[in-house]
């Protein structure tokens, strides 16, 4: 119920003026502009950096505007109670949207997700070959690796966010095959985000792929055990990068920087990685993208030992990480790539609709293409309809939760 001293209504960003007291911006935990979500409009350029975060609604208190524009402005009153009341996470440095727009899709993500499906798969099996190869002292296919990297890379190319989605569609078994690839998958789109040439987001993919290829090297006992490591049985699982390295020099046509991504991925800009303590200028891009991708598959995963985090709450994580092991600014663009709100994650809108984000609108991270799963009454929506959250009709319409899937029994598969 609203306390008699606050009086909330949702005003459009555009029809702000200075005076009014913007009591929340609406955003659930990334990108709002402010030290704080509540601040008296004091000049346009307030209006205008919500405008440039991406914002068009927010919630105004009339009883602290010092405005005398009437309220006839306000869309919709809204409960004191209806306040977000997740955590924040340190704000983001959002790009004016101008600067990150995505480039047309050559077909729909609909279409895109069954091949991508069949691509994912395949790349499964090779995972899996290249593991069981190495541990019994083989060489690995690479050629095979290759193949199933260009594979994904031309999904990539039909369609950005296809082979992301499936990473969140459903959790699979064997996190040891199923991680390579998806820090492959993860890390070609950011290649294809940071619009890199097709040879380098090659060797970006197969190092991301291989990147844990010297875990072969580490006791299975050491590797599944539940409890809490010895520091003897630590030191030999950060043996594995040098491993995994020693066994790609050994062999044919790995490039060099597939190579020097298997040796780096746990390298940090502070100096606290491994096993070289290579700090700042010393990590190249390649590398920070293997770690990111890395860290994020890990924290989003579903282990022995933990459930895997929804995608935000991982993004969450990995920003508390800004400026000690990862440079801020490649966190930025990892998020820009992947979306506050990735393909394949179940949200709710404010309408009382749920629904499964089926690709990231770059421009505005908070205002995907939604495929509505319920209507606000509960029931199953049947039709193949999407919300462009990012078009005008639907600007009422705003992100208010993420929902795991488990929870609902839901095979998010089906709605694609
Ligand atoms: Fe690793
Ligand atoms: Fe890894």
């Amino acid at each position: 119920m609203n306390d008699e001293n606050v009086e909330l209504v949702k005003v459009r960003t555009n029809d702000l003026n200075v005076g009014m007291f913007v009591h929340d911006v609406g955003r659930r935990w990334i990108g709002h502009p402010w030290p704080k979500k509540s601040k008296l409009i004091t000049s346009e350029s307030d209006i205008k950096q919500l405008k440039r975060y991406g914002i068009r609604e927010v919630t105004v208190d009339l009883n602290r505007n010092r405005s005398r524009k009437p309220r006839a402005e306000a869309v919709e009153e809204i409960p004191e109670d209806g306040r977000e009341t997740m955590e924040e996470l340190p704000d983001v440095e959002s790009k004016p949207a101008e600067l990150f727009k995505q480039p047309l899709e050559l077909i729909p993500i609909e279409d895109e997700i069954p091949r991508a499906r069949e691509v994912y798969f395949t790349a499964l099996e090779t995972a899996r070959e290249f593991t069981i190869a190495a541990r019994a002292g083989r060489q690995v296919n690479v050629a095979k690796v290759r193949e199933n990297i260009e594979e994904l890379i031309d999904s990539a190319f039909r369609n950005r966010d296809a082979a992301l989605a499936i990473l969140k569609l459903k959790s699979y078994d064997e996190y040891i095959f199923t991680h390579s690839l998806n820090v492959a998958v993860l890390a070609i789109g950011m290649g294809f985000h940071l619009k890199l040439n097709r040879a380098d987001i090659l060797s970006l993919g197969m190092g991301a792929m291989l990147h844990d290829l010297g875990k072969t090297g580490v006791p299975l006992s050491i590797l599944n055990k539940k409890g809490r490591l010895t520091d003897e049985e630590y030191n030999t699982i950060k043996h594995h990068p040098v491993i995994g390295a020693r066994l790609l020099e050994k062999q044919q046509e790995v490039p060099p920087q597939t190579i020097d991504m298997t040796r780096h991925h746990h390298e940090r800009i502070d100096g606290s990685g491994y096993p070289d303590g290579l700090s700042g200028d010393e990590l190249s891009s390649m590398m920070t993208i293997t770690g990111l991708s890395d860290v994020y598959d890990a924290l989003s995963s579903d282990r022995i030992y933990h459930k895997g985090l929804l995608p935000h709450e991982a993004l969450k994580i990995i920003f508390t990480l800004r400026d000690k092991q990862f440079n801020r600014q490649w966190i930025e663009r990892f998020v820009q790539c992947l979306g506050i709100y990735p393909a394949g994650t179940l949200i709710q809108l404010n309408s009382g609709e749920i629904g499964v984000v089926s690709s990231v609108n770059r421009g505005m991270l908070l205002r995907p293409v939604i495929r509505p799963i319920f209507n606000r009454f509960g029931q199953r929506v049947i039709d193949k309809d999407f919300l462009d959250l990012q078009d005008s009709k639907y600007l009422d319409r705003n992100i208010i939760d993420v929902l795991d899937p488990k929870e609902l029994k839901l095979d998010l598969s089906a709605y694609f």
